[in-house]
Formats: structure tokens, sequence, C-alpha cells
């Protein structure tokens, strides 16, 4: 199979009542990791790439790398998704060397820019093949080196959505419910809950439309701890409870964004590996133990949260 765009994916997500993993790619272990659990569940998965990664990895290494994943692995279908696109260049960009999906994130600007710069991309992608995912209202946490305070975060308001989706004739929308970006969304003993009411008031006026959710990661305390037992110094929070999220995959929700998990996972592997092995300096060793670690925290996803085993 050649990589995909998303929407086969999510027309049978929504219908199936489970959603796809969008996991966050920065080199080829991450890469690795989160393709070789996606195979052996037989789910599908889309791989996405921000900005920060496209700088560090530069983004022909990163299309190399996942075009390689897909010879790897025909069994499952896979797409390539820009992450938290900030204009119609970057968009541009990607729609035109390989990706299959692209995001545009107008979510910072008022909603009548936001409409324009979001029909821009899909009609410039829909003429290339390529879908699009826009957002509506504001998360809390880092957006691509952006820091969005807790209170200029903003849930989506539902009487918004119809008119967006129309003007604009993107492909997914991803809202505001109450999840946020990065490892430290919450306060330990305090009770997280997304707004599964909001999901719900939005499915109904936009039906069999398939809608996204973004800082997605549930901060698993095994992995904090390991990483705090090997030198690590996290403070403590607490992410997404996984079984809200799971709530959401069975409604509306075809996407959900996890990467700040996985960073926990290859963390975590290559401190215990160094505690343990001082004197290993081969990277193939450490990085090798990161790897499998995103791997397992791919594997709990698929199974805990998205529902996509055995949906190839
Ligand atoms: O939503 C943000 C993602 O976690 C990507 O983060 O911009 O540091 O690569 P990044
Ligand atoms: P997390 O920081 O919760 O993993 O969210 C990732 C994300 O939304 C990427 O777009
Ligand atoms: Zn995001």
């Amino acid at each position: 199979m050649a990589l995909v765009s998303t929407k086969e994916m999510f027309e049978k997500a929504y219908n199936g009542g489970y959603a796809v993993g969008a996991f966050n790619v920065n080199n080829m272990e991450i890469v690795q990791g989160i393709t070789d659990a996606a195979a052996e569940l037989k789910s599908p998965v889309i791989l996405q790439a921000s900005a920060g990664a496209r700088k560090y990895a530069n983004s022909i290494y990163l299309v190399k790398l996942v075009e390689a994943a897909v010879a790897l692995h025909p069994e499952i279908p896979i797409a390539l998704h820009l992450d938290h696109g900030a204009d119609f260049d970057v968009c541009k960009d990607c729609i035109d060397s390989g990706f299959t999906s692209v995001m545009i994130d107008g979510s910072s600007k008022p909603f009548d820019e936001n409409v324009e710069l979001s029909k821009r991309v899909a009609d410039y992608a829909h003429e290339h093949g390529v879908v699009v995912e826009a957002e509506l209202g504001t998360l809390a946490g880092v957006e691509d080196d952006v820091n969005v305070a807790a209170e200029s975060a903003q849930y989506t308001d539902p009487d918004q959505v119809v008119e967006f989706v129309e003007r604009t004739g993107v492909d997914s929308l991803a809202i505001a419910i109450g999840t946020s970006h990065g490892a430290y969304k919450f306060k330990p003993g305090t009770n997280p809950h997304i707004r599964l009411d909001i999901l719900e008031e939005i499915s109904k006026k936009l039906p069999g439309f398939p809608i996204v959710l973004h800082g997605s990661s549930s901060v698993p305390q095994e992995y904090v701890k390991i990483i705090n037992a090997n030198g690590g110094a996290l403070q403590d929070a607490i992410g997404i409870p996984e079984d809200q999220l799971r709530e959401a995959a069975k409604r509306a929700v075809c996407k959900i964004n996890i990467d700040s998990d996985l960073r926990l996972g290859m963390t975590a592997g290559i401190r215990e590996h160094f505690m343990a092995h001082p004197e290993h300096f081969d990277p193939r060793q450490y990085i090798g133990d990161g790897r499998k670690y995103v791997k397992d925290i791919v594997h709990g996803k698929i199974i805990n949260v998205l529902g996509s085993e055995n949906k190839a």
C-alpha cells in the first residue's frame, strides 16, 4: 500500500466507533517504534511532523523515513500529516513534497481570518489530492513554539462550526474541549475532564464529520517515575485520562494526537539504559531502548485509547 490520505481512514473510524492515532515523528527510531506497534496490531496510523520536527530533521528525511515505513509495512494504511501548519506556504511546501494531509492552524486568528486562511489551504490541497485539518478554539499549552496560557485558551463554540466547515471546505476539524499540549497539563490531585458534552453538541451539528483532538497525551506515571529514578527531574503532572479519550474515540473523534507521551518513553528508555550501563557509548544500544518504550506506548494507545486494532 502506498502512503494514503486520511479520508477513507476517517470514514471507517467514524462508522466503526474508533479513532486513528496521530503520533509525532522526529527521527528514525520514533518512526520505527510507532509503525512496528501499528503493524503488529494491524492498525492504521498517522505519522505527523511539526515545524520543529521538519527543522530538526530536515523535511526530506522525514518524508523518506515514512516512505521506508510504508514499504516495510504494506499491510497497514499510513498517512503523513503536517502538524500545526502556521501559514499557507508551509502547507504548500508539504503538499508539494509528498505529505498526504496538512493542518492549517489559524486557531489564534479572528474567525474570518481563520476561515480565509483555511479555505485558501483547502483549495490548494484539494487540487493536489491532499486533505486538510483546521482548528477552531484554542488549546492551552505549547503550540509550535507559541505558549498559549491557560487563561487565553477557549473551548470551541458549537455555534461556529457549521459556518466554519461550510465556508472553508476543510476535511476535518480540531476542537478545544479541555485537552492541552505538553507534559505538564494538570497538577496531581486535580480531576481533569474533557467536555464530551461540547463534543456531542458539535457532532450533532456536523453529522458524519471527523473531529480531531490535539493535546491528548496522558503522561503515563510509570515512565515519569523511570525518568526521575534515573537522574531526571520532571515535575509532577498528570495528563488526559485514557478512559475519557476512549469515550471521545467512540464518538465523532477520528484522530487523536499524541507526542509528549512518546517523548517520555524515549527519554525513559535512554535514561534507564545509561544508569544500567554507564560504560556504553554505542547509540544503537541506548536509542534502541528508547525505541522499545515508544513501541510499547503506541501499543498501549491502540488497545486502550484508540480501539484501532485489526482495522487495517
Ligand atoms: O503540538 C505540538 C507537538 O507536540 C509538536 O511539538 O513543535 O516541539 O515539535 P514541537
Ligand atoms: P501532547 O503534547 O498532549 O502529546 O499533544 C500533541 C499534539 O497535539 C500534537 O499536535
Ligand atoms: Zn497539537
